[in-house]
């Protein structure tokens, strides 16, 4: 169980304090998948990147399985098993994509399994194993091997910020299937297919929560059309 209490991320901008995200607590369960809405620059994947701690907060504590980890970092979260993936990959320039499954998992994979960790994503996998994860690849593609790499880490908090970012619509309502309910699964979306699968659906507006709770509720609440107005900046 992750839980998130009072925090606040404030930076300096221009000489003025700028409040990104205002005395958020919450809780995320083990076994759920939560969905995390709201407008551009609502404070979504700061909120994210506080919980990996990329981003450190002004205020408030962070617990894991009632550990308090806010001064932990990136890398000794990952070894509690916290997962992440940015919402615009990183490359890197003569790594293959098979490395990169073998060092995500910590041992050498037969090309069988590293195949599988890439068919999970809809990608042909014998076509990728040997190419550079550079910008070679297309935007969805990166971001299809990203989402795989996560996938394939030990772990039990996964979080996902836009995984649908640079993948069409077509292919991400098949790649939702990636997403269940066995184990935390943190996915910011703007997909109303994802919001209709999850249990659990918070809102950020403003860096505050403004809704949260079981998704059907909260979808009910938002009213029909929410992501289409979204993506509208409505
Ligand atoms: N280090 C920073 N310096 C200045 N502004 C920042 C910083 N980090 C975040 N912000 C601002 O905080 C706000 C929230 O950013 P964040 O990236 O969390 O939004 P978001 O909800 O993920 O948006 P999007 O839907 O566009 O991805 C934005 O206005 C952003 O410009
Ligand atoms: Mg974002």
């Amino acid at each position: 169980m992750l839980e998130l209490k009072n925090i606040t991320y404030k930076i300096v901008e221009h000489g003025k304090e700028k409040v990104i995200l205002d005395d958020i607590s919450c809780v995320f369960d083990d076994k759920c998948l939560t969905a995390i809405t709201g407008h551009n620059g609502s404070g979504k994947s700061t909120l994210t990147k506080i919980i990996m701690g990329i981003v450190k907060p002004t205020r408030g504590k962070i617990f894991f399985d009632g550990e308090d980890i806010t001064k932990l970092s990136v890398d000794k979260r990952a070894k509690l098993g916290i997962n992440y993936a940015f919402q615009q990959p990183v490359t890197f320039k003569g790594i293959t994509v098979k490395d990169l499954i073998d060092i995500t998992t910590g041992e050498e994979n037969s090309t069988d399994k590293a195949c599988e960790y890439l068919s999970k994503v809809g990608l042909c996998a014998r076509n990728y194993l040997d190419r550079d994860f550079d910008k070679t690849l297309s935007g969805g593609e990166q971001k299809r091997i990203e989402l795989a790499l996560a996938l394939a880490k030990p772990g039990k908090c996964f979080i996902f910020d836009e995984p649908e970012a640079g993948i069409d619509l077509w292919s991400f309502d098949k790649l939702n299937n990636i997403f269940d309910n066995e184990k935390c699964y943190i996915v910011v979306s703007h997909q109303e297919r994802l919001l209709k699968k999850a249990d659990k659906i918070l809102v950020m507006e403003n860096g505050k929560i403004a809704k949260y709770g079981e998704a059907k509720t909260v979808l009910k609440s938002l009213g029909s059309g929410y992501c289409e107005r979204l993506k509208e900046g409505l």
